[in-house]
């Protein structure tokens, strides 16, 4: 693996993988024990939008490894104002050992990934959210003991980024994945063929997805860079709020998952969210073990 652009170009050994080796450092973690792989390198952070966890967990992640986060925010350096992305790789590609990259176009993420010849992170675009994937799929080992014969079920905007690298987990790993969305906010035709055989189904009965669900996901309904139709999507999604209703109609025992950060009586019940803070907040944490795992995997196949 040398680059880390996305849960599609993934293989389920890999992905398997990379969960396995998460435990391992996150039990290292808890004991004060840290993998010093990165040693003495310098990372570059260049990010387009906002971020708490991912931002927070890179940089001590990096830090505990040995390695230099050097956080750029994109307005700050040439490429805000209009640099194209393959000089900036070819600049920092000489300079720094790996990059992490939070964008809106996947294609950047993938020109800097062949531009500046280092190893490098999709810290989230518009087409896929990895990172928050690989902690998920932790979380979920460590809640449910695995994701093998289990139901997730996504709610909400289908058609995000979440939803999108949700789809392809299910497919590489096998599960089953019910995306529940009203139809304008279910993931496009186009998609759908592009992922083909996939243990994937789309509906926008909520009720018929919660029932037997093991994991019970939600994401904001305005993702970053679609502000300016905030109104008209809360008003669509509304009905596919994440509420006590639906999780008596799942497993016992399902879990209940959010990406963060959470905006309360919208995508989910301010009194749910608070009532499964733990599992949500230990979703949160193991961002920073899933990638240190990311990060010691590329530093390996260098
Ligand atoms: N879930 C997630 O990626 O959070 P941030 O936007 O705060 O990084
Ligand atoms: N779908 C959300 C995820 C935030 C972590 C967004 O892109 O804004």
């Amino acid at each position: 693996m040398k680059h880390f652009l996305g849960i599609e170009p993934l293989t389920a050994v890999e992905i398997n993988a990379l969960v396995d080796h998460a435990i391992e450092l996150k039990a290292e973690r808890s004991r004060g024990s840290f993998s010093t792989d990165l040693q003495g390198e310098t990372w570059a952070m260049i990010f387009t939008k906002s971020s708490t966890r991912t931002r927070v967990s890179f940089e001590v992640g990096l830090s505990e490894l040995g390695a230099r986060p050097l956080f750029l925010n994109a307005n700050d350096i040439q490429l805000g104002r209009g640099e194209p992305i393959k000089d900036t790789a070819r600049v920092l590609g000489r300079m720094v050992h790996g990059a992490i990259i939070r964008t809106y176009s996947q294609e950047d993420v993938v020109d800097f990934a062949e531009y500046g010849k280092i190893p490098t992170i999709n810290a989230l675009t518009d087409e896929e959210h990895p990172c928050q994937i690989l902690a998920d799929l932790l979380t979920i080992r460590e809640r449910l003991g695995g994701w093998e014969g289990k139901k997730v079920v996504f709610f909400g905007d289908g058609d995000c980024n979440m939803g999108r690298s949700w789809a392809w987990a299910a497919k590489r790993l096998g599960f089953e994945l019910v995306i529940a969305a009203p139809k304008a906010f279910q993931p496009e035709d186009a998609f759908m063929a592009r992922l083909g055989e996939a243990p994937v189904s789309l509906t926008d009965d909520i009720e018929a997805a919660a029932r037997g669900a093991d994991v019970l996901y939600t994401d904001t309904w305005v993702s970053m860079g679609r502000e300016a139709e905030a109104e008209e999507r809360l008003k669509i999604l509304a009905p596919f709020q994440i509420h006590a209703g639906l999780v008596k109609l799942a497993n016992p025992g399902a879990i209940v998952q959010h990406c963060l950060p959470a905006y309360r009586d919208k995508e989910i019940c301010g009194k749910l969210f608070e009532e499964r803070a733990d599992e949500i907040f230990q979703q949160a944490e193991n961002r920073l073990h899933a990638q240190k795992a990311i990060l010691i995997a590329l530093a390996r196949s260098r």
